[in-house]
């Protein structure tokens, strides 16, 4: 039995202690943004907020993460249903071809402009990592600034 927070609700899983995050969250929680992509930590299709911090998923067992508060792009939307403002800068910018990568690249967008608000663009090459077999990454870009903007007004 491993006990976290899942997008601000307190869970108990009755799992393998080793069971990767990204299928407790997907077979066992019924959260389904977080993606498989190459299961190696490479692809960043997987990342959920872990503490904060953008984590690949299918690397990190469930039971290291006892205790911890993990968020997935589900969690990202306010409980009145409002977007979060990266999620609706990847709209306006109508970011998603496939889609399939899209949720681990909110992430960790969302993890950078946490820690810097106003990235340049060199540093969001150097944060985002994640990879997208569609060639979003101009679009990805555009919405991260857009989000910094719709930020630096609030
Ligand atoms: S599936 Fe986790 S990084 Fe690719
Ligand atoms: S939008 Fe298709 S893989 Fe990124």
């Amino acid at each position: 039995m491993v006990e976290l927070m899942v997008n601000g609700t307190r869970v108990s899983v009755e799992t393998d202690a080793g069971k990767p995050l990204l299928w407790v969250l997907r077979e066992d929680l019924d959260l389904l943004g977080p993606k498989y992509g190459c299961g190696v930590a490479q692809c960043g299709a997987c990342r959920v907020l872990i503490d904060g911090e953008s984590t690949p998923s299918c690397v990190t067992p469930i039971d290291s993460v006892a205790g911890a508060s993990v968020v997935t792009v589900e969690g990202l939307v306010q409980a009145d249903g409002t977007l979060s403002l990266v999620q609706q800068a990847w709209i306006d910018e109508q970011v998603p071809q496939c889609g399939f990568c899209q949720p681990g690249f909110i992430i960790a967008a969302t993890a950078l402009l946490e820690a810097t608000p106003q990235p340049t663009d060199a540093q969001i090459d150097e944060a985002i990592t994640n990879i997208c077999r569609c060639g979003t990454y101009p679009r990805i870009r555009r919405a991260i600034h857009r989000a910094a903007t719709m930020l630096a007004e609030r």
